[in-house]
């Protein structure tokens, strides 16, 4: 489907190293961690390595995991429920399917679904990280990353927003968005491919690039080194739920086995994989391209109604119109809103102090038409009082 993104960064191979060490000196002591895989599953019996089986392990207390809908729209229907984590009663031929299927569509060698990427981002960097490392943070992080390097055991710098690391080893990870949600912006590829060129380690989270760069790939398909690991929710292009976690397949065996956000909770439940998949097909296919043509000629549409307004190059969906005042920006939302236009004024501590804004997302499901009305009133209402920001 896609050609494989280099794993050659000297980060990523020493990372490949040292987690292949580790998982044999698991092995060794019998205590490897694998997902069993579960087939032809009705209930409590399936197929585990050929054999059939009876299920004495699930939490499925009282059956009710494998039931669907009446009718005949419901039995076509996947069951509700995995009945636990997968290292328990096994994982789904169709969990190991779209799996696959994500990894070949970025490039990446193995990719692990998670149930959100918030759950992600809190339950993978600490099964990663080392005491002696050290995790450079961009200064607008996502929560679910702040959180989930609380949680991990490393050094933890904050950088400037869009800064580089100024250090490069593989015990040093850069952690960041690739296109920041509150503001649209992301880091330069060059500056990615430097630091894993320098042999670090990068975290890339994804949530607001993969399905649109790319041929919906992402904004790491342009990169010449592949980041150590890429974290791609589906909540948002992909409009589902769910995350995929992407990285080489040691670094995926290990997560597997290590991240508390996979370890102890239930898998995703059987009935969204199809629904992935589906997304998966239409953001890879002609129906993705007609709508990434349609959302990036809306954003063009939007940049060049808004000019100076927004603090955004259009390189992204989103634009921030930068208001500052907490009150101020409740208001234009108040104001918008009698106008039939909801924005969500973003206040801190999602944003930092004084960064009050109106977040505005701009999709190919708007026709050209509302955006220009909608990119008028808001240009009246902006040039009526004017902001920080505005022009
Ligand atoms: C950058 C970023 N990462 C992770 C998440 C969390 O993803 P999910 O909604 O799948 O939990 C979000 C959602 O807002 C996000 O903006």
């Amino acid at each position: 489907m896609t050609r494989r993104l280099p794993l050659s960064a000297r980060g990523n191979l020493e990372l490949d190293r040292r987690l292949e060490a580790a998982l044999e000196g698991e092995r060794e002591a019998s205590r490897e961690r694998r997902c069993p895989a579960a087939t032809r599953r009705r209930g409590l019996r399936y197929a585990l390595g050929g054999a059939e089986v009876v299920s004495f392990c699930s939490n499925d207390y009282l059956g009710l995991a494998d039931l669907r809908p009446p009718g005949p729209a419901g039995a076509a229907l996947a069951p509700s429920g995995a009945a636990s984590s997968r290292l328990v009663c096994g994982e789904m031929d169709a969990h190991r399917e779209v799996e696959r299927s994500f990894a070949r569509f970025v490039g990446f060698e193995d990719a692990i679904l998670f149930p959100s990427g918030f759950q992600a981002n809190v339950g993978v960097p600490a099964s990663l990280l080392r005491p002696s490392d050290t995790v450079y943070s961009d200064a607008l992080n996502h929560a679910s990353l702040i959180d989930g390097l609380r949680l991990a055991p490393a050094t933890r710098r904050i950088l400037d927003h869009l800064a580089s690391p100024p250090e490069a080893s593989e015990a040093s990870w850069w952690f960041v968005e690739s296109v920041f949600s509150m503001d649209g912006d992301g880091p330069g590829l060059e500056q990615l491919d430097a630091h894993l060129g320098r042999g670090g380690c990068v975290y890339l989270d994804e949530a607001h690039a993969i399905g649109l760069h790319a041929g919906g790939r992402g904004r790491a398909a342009a990169l010449r080194h592949r980041p150590s690991v890429l974290v791609a929710p589906l909540g948002k292009a992909f409009g589902c739920a769910g995350a995929f976690v992407c990285a080489s397949a040691t670094v995926c065996a290990w997560i597997r086995g290590h991240a508390r956000g996979f370890v102890f909770t239930t898998a995703v439940s059987p009935v969204l994989v199809p629904r992935i998949n589906h997304a998966l097909e239409l953001v890879a296919g002609p129906e993705g391209e007609r709508r990434r043509e349609r959302l990036w000629r809306n954003v063009e549409l939007f940049r060049a109604r808004l000019g100076g307004h927004v603090d955004a190059d259009g390189a992204s969906p989103i634009f921030p119109v930068l208001v500052g005042d907490d009150r101020r920006a409740l208001a234009l939302s108040a104001a918008l809103l009698e106008r039939g236009w909801h924005v969500q004024a973003i206040r801190p501590p999602t944003v930092p102090e004084n960064g009050a804004r109106l977040r505005i997302t701009i999709s190919a499901a708007h026709e050209p038409e509302t955006v220009e009305r909608f990119a008028a009133e808001l240009c009246q209402l902006l040039e009526q009082a004017p902001g920080r920001g505005a022009a």
